[in-house]
């Protein structure tokens, strides 16, 4: 379990993220918000790469980005070295993720998935260990592939 977290979204994801800050800092997470602030139009890319900036640097571990349909946020996010983002739409994809994957930034749409199970997806990414073991050459692998 993490218990401090970085995220982001664009103006169609700012809504969902509010109630995604709520819903971790209830828990006693804390939440670092790297924009948007507002429901203005705005340009995802922008926010996934200030994400992921602040993972490359070490300040945060995992990230959350919210956009319309969580792809281009994720599309985006995977652009950077290190970044391994997963948009998710199921609990089990988003407990997989992290378990084999080692995701590292969850992406999900506010268009597509509702504020209860994007509280829950969230819950799963904060509290979902990496099991390593066969995976850990196989995430390796993955970043070779930005070489
Ligand atoms: C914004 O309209 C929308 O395109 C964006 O939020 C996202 O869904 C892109 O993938």
């Amino acid at each position: 379990m993490i218990n401090r977290i970085v995220i982001g979204s664009d103006h169609a994801g700012y809504e969902l993220k509010l109630k995604i800050i709520e819903h971790l800092e209830d828990q006693g997470i804390a939440v670092t918000d790297v924009g948007t602030y507002s429901a203005e139009s705005c340009d995802y890319p922008v926010f996934a790469d200030a994400l992921c900036k602040r993972i490359q640097l070490g300040d945060f571990e995992r990230g959350i980005l919210v956009c319309g349909t969580g792809i281009g946020m994720s599309i985006a996010a995977n652009k950077h070295s290190g970044i391994r983002a997963a948009c998710c739409s199921d609990t089990y994809s988003a407990r997989l993720t992290r378990e084999h994957n080692d995701a590292n930034v969850l992406c999900f749409g506010a268009r597509v998935i509702g504020e209860g199970l994007a509280c829950d997806l969230a819950d799963i990414f904060v509290s979902t260990e990496y099991m390593g073991g066969k995976h850990a050459r196989r995430v390796q692998m993955l970043d070779e592939l930005m070489k």
